[in-house]
């Protein structure tokens, strides 16, 4: 059961969004999910408070450095997977969070350059790493990846993180209204009317290319039964 977190050490960066369309778009594909809401802001816990009870989703508010761990263990039990979406901030709590994750998505705006927040995340695990003598595996996300950013500079900045040892994930996520439309009207992309987006079809496909990526680099396994909606994890070692 894979916990991922989002953290960037500042705000803007795209973490709720990248966070919001992973949690939606495994749920969408029959895995059950548990959002950690780890922000004071709580953003997520008003996009759920609007949008109602949503399929395969649950969302759990008032994460502390003290409750986090809890909530794993607990969450873990019914859940394929656990997103923790972090306050833009390198304190108690995203430490803590950084340190219980088995892997840590760190969203960078791709057109934006300052990329600061990110890399004091990346000095954090870093730190953790060698302290805790630990791997804390670890992806930078590119975030509002507009059509002006060419496949050029995006290969650039993959090549200056590759350097410093820093995985890049292949699907950037790109500037799309329907993403802001989520946090607007609630729902999912799947809930939305593609006649009133723009580019929806091509906000899923996006979505749904950075969802796959993150599952292979995370499988869960599963055995999907007669209902394609309903899975059940395998239970290890099992008699
Ligand atoms: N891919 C995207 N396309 C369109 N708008 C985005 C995208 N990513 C983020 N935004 C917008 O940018 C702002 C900051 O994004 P957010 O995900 O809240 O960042 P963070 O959680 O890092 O503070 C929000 O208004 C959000 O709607
Ligand atoms: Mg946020």
């Amino acid at each position: 059961m894979p916990v991922i977190s989002f953290a960037n050490a500042k705000g803007g960066a795209g973490k709720t969004t990248a966070a919001l369309l992973l949690a939606t778009e495994l749920a969408h594909q029959g895995y059950r999910v548990a959002i950690l809401d780890a922000d004071p802001q709580r953003w997520i816990t008003q996009w759920f408070d609007a949008s109602g009870p949503q399929h395969n989703i649950e969302v759990v508010s008032e994460v502390s450095v003290a409750s986090v761990q809890g909530h794993i263990r607990e969450l873990s039990r019914t859940n394929d997977y656990i997103v923790m979406d972090l306050a833009g901030a390198r304190d108690a709590m995203v430490t803590t969070a950084v340190g219980l994750s088995d892997h840590v998505m760190i969203p960078i705006q791709g057109c934006a350059m300052d990329a600061k927040g990110g890399a004091q995340i990346l000095d954090l695990i870093k730190m953790m790493e060698e302290a805790g003598r630990m791997v804390i595996p670890h992806s930078v996300v590119l975030t509002r990846v507009t059509s002006m950013v060419t496949t050029r500079a995006l290969l650039t900045i993959k090549g200056l993180l590759a350097a410093r040892g820093v995985n890049v994930m292949n699907t950037p996520i790109v500037e799309r209204s329907a993403y802001r439309e989520i946090f607007d009207c609630g729902g999912t992309l799947y809930s939305m009317d593609a006649a009133k987006i723009s580019n929806l079809d091509k906000a899923r496909e996006n979505a749904q290319a950075f969802a796959g990526e993150v599952m292979r680099l995370l499988p869960v396994k599963v055995i999907r039964t007669s209902q394609p909606r309903r899975l059940f994890r395998l239970v290890r070692n099992a008699a």
